[in-house]
């Protein structure tokens, strides 16, 4: 669907909450710099802030070598995850959110990184569209999961005994995709939903060779949903 200049809904909607984003960085701050094409509208509105001096002396950890170099094109000033480092502000995207705020996320292949940089932030802010809202996880999009390359084939049964449908992602040549660390994605779909995210999370990183899911529980402090009538908020009730 073609609107407004060839810009779609989708991504109208992607640019309104990554820009609303933007708003949320103050100088001075360490950020957590997701990935993925609601991100890349964050990071140009960031690169534009700094442009315009908005904001100042801003540092990003990126969760991607491809967040890394539109980091580097566009002048955002990036560094390394070290001992003691507490981000002010993860700022990420999502393939689905639930009604809880849980995610799935990954399907760009940055689940890892991104689940150690959302740790490491002391905040944690999602950007989506509005196709992103689910009713439940696994609805629509399927929980990617980075597996070791040894033994990877011997996990396939393991998934399907979780109620799973495994897909090894491949390449365009057929070849195993490789994620930045080097690990192999299997996305796992659930017809009709997954029953209980908590406990398929818990299963799944309870063995061995399984690096890391792109179940995101409670992690998320606030959501962004980009709509055509502008950004919508979501902030996680605090128990
Ligand atoms: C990257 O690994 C993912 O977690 C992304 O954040 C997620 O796939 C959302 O991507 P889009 O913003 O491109 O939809």
């Amino acid at each position: 669907m073609s609107e407004e200049g060839g810009i779609d809904r989708a991504e109208m909607e992607k640019r309104t909450a990554g820009l609303a984003a933007v708003d949320l960085v103050v100088s001075g701050m360490t950020l957590g710099l997701g990935t993925g094409s609601t991100v890349k509208f964050f990071l140009e509105g960031l690169a534009e802030a700094l442009r315009n001096e908005d904001v100042a002396d801003i540092r990003g950890v990126p969760t991607s070598v491809d967040t890394e170099h539109r980091c580097e094109a566009l002048g955002i000033p990036t560094m390394d995850l070290s001992e003691g480092v507490t981000l002010d502000l993860a700022v990420d995207g999502a393939d689905e959110v639930s009604p809880d705020m849980d995610l799935i996320k990954g399907l760009g292949g940055a689940l890892l990184r991104e689940k150690v940089v959302v740790q490491a932030a002391s905040r944690f802010v999602v950007i989506v569209d509005s196709s992103k809202e689910v009713r439940v996880l696994g609805e629509q999009a399927p929980v990617p999961v980075e597996v070791a390359p040894f033994g990877w084939s011997t996990q396939l049964p393991f998934f399907v005994s979780l109620g799973a449908q495994p897909t090894a992602r491949r390449g365009t040549n057929g070849a195993m995709v490789r994620t930045d660390n080097g690990n192999y994605l299997i996305d796992l779909e659930f017809r009709g939903g997954i029953a209980s995210p908590v406990d398929l999370e818990a299963a799944l990183r309870a063995r061995a060779g399984i690096v890391e899911t792109g179940l995101f529980l409670q992690m998320a402090d606030r959501v962004l949903v980009g709509t055509a009538d502008g950004v919508k908020v979501r902030e996680r009730a605090l128990v």
